[in-house]
C-alpha cells in the first residue's frame, strides 16, 4: 500500500461484528435515548441482551419507535419521560424503572445538548441550560443509580460489579472549543465528576467511566457533515478519515458496561478517529 494522501486514502470498511449477549439479564437506563448516540447505545445494549429504559424529554414518538426496535431484539424496553436536570423528575424516573424492571445495573448518562454562542454574547440562560442538562443532569442520575447499587450490592449471577455508570462526555473534555464555552465547560466538569465518583464508590465494586466521542454522525452536529464541503473540512480534524457512527459508540459502551471490562474504573475512553491526536502536528510543529 502506498503512503496514504488525501486523494489516495484507503477505502473505508465499516466494522460489523456479531453481537455477543454479554449483558443478558442486566437492566440499563439510557438518558436521551430517543435519538443520536443515546439511541445507538440503547440498541447495542439490547443486542447484547440487556433490558433498556429509553429516557426522553420531549419526543415520545421517537422514544416509542426506539422501544419498538428494541423489543424486536427479544428483550424488554420501556420509554420514560424525564428532564434530567429536574431532581423530582429524575427520582420519579428511577422509581418507575424499579417498578418495571426491579433494579438498575447500567446507567448510561447520555442526555446532553449544545447552545452555542460567541462568549461575549452568551446569555445566562444558555450557560445555565447547558450546565444544568449536561452536568447537573449527570450528577442527579448518577446519584440515584448509586443509591440503588449500594442498596443491592453485587449479584454475582448478573455481574462482577454492583453497578456500572458510563458518562457520555466528549473530546471537548480536553479540547477547548471557541464559541461553545458552556458546552466545553460542562464536558470538562463531567471528567472530574466521573473521576471523583469513581474514586468514592470503587470500594463498593461500582465502576464509573466516561466515553468521549469525537464527531459522530447525529443531529447535534448535522452542519459539520451534511454537505461535502463541511465533511471535507471535518476530515481535516480526523486522522482516521471517516466520521464516527453511533454504532462505534454503542459497541464500546456494551464492552465497557460488561464484565469484560471489570477492572476498568475512573477512565475516559476517547472514540474519535484520532481527533485528540493534534492532527495539525502530523505535518507541522
Ligand atoms: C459535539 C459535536 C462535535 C464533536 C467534535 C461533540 O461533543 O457535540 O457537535 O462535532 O464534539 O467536535
Amino acid at each position: 500500500m502506498s503512503e496514504p494522501t488525501k486523494e489516495n486514502f484507503p477505502e473505508i470498511v465499516m466494522p460489523k461484528p456479531e453481537p455477543i449477549r454479554i449483558l443478558s439479564g442486566q437492566k440499563a437506563l439510557v438518558t436521551g435515548a430517543n435519538s443520536g448516540i443515546g439511541e445507538g447505545i440503547a440498541i447495542q445494549l439490547a443486542k447484547a441482551g440487556a433490558d433498556v429504559v429509553v429516557n426522553y424529554v420531549n419526543n415520545p414518538d421517537e422514544a416509542n419507535a426506539v422501544v419498538e426496535k428494541i423489543k424486536k431484539l427479544g428483550v424488554n424496553a420501556v420509554a420514560i419521560q424525564a428532564d434530567v436536570s429536574n431532581e423530582a423528575e429524575v427520582i420519579s424516573m428511577f422509581n418507575q424503572m424499579f417498578k418495571e424492571f426491579g433494579t438498575i445495573d447500567i446507567l448510561i448518562n447520555n442526555a446532553g445538548l449544545q447552545q452555542d454562542s460567541p462568549f461575549d454574547k452568551m446569555t445566562i440562560e444558555k450557560w445555565n441550560k447547558v450546565i444544568n442538562v449536561n452536568l447537573t443532569g449527570q450528577f442527579l442520575c448518577a446519584r440515584e443509580a448509586i443509591i440503588e447499587f449500594k442498596r443491592r450490592g453485587v449479584k454475582k449471577e448478573i455481574s462482577c460489579a454492583a453497578g456500572k455508570i458510563i458518562h457520555i462526555s466528549s473530546v471537548h473534555e480536553v479540547i477547548p472549543w471557541a464559541g461553545h464555552v458552556n458546552y466545553a465547560s460542562s464536558k470538562g466538569g463531567i471528567m472530574m465528576l466521573m473521576k471523583s465518583i469513581a474514586q468514592e464508590v470503587a470500594p463498593f465494586r461500582i465502576r464509573v467511566n466516561s466515553i468521549c466521542p469525537g464527531a459522530i454522525r447525529t443531529p447535534i452536529n448535522k452542519n459539520a457533515w451534511d454537505t461535502q464541503e463541511a465533511y471535507n473540512k471535518l476530515m481535516e480534524l480526523i486522522p482516521y478519515g471517516r466520521i464516527g457512527e453511533v454504532e462505534d459508540i454503542g459497541r464500546a459502551a456494551v464492552w465497557l458496561a460488561s464484565d469484560h471490562a471489570d477492572y476498568i474504573t475512573g477512565t475516559s475512553i476517547f472514540i474519535d478517529g484520532g481527533m485528540t491526536l493534534y492532527p495539525g502536528f502530523a505535518t507541522g510543529g
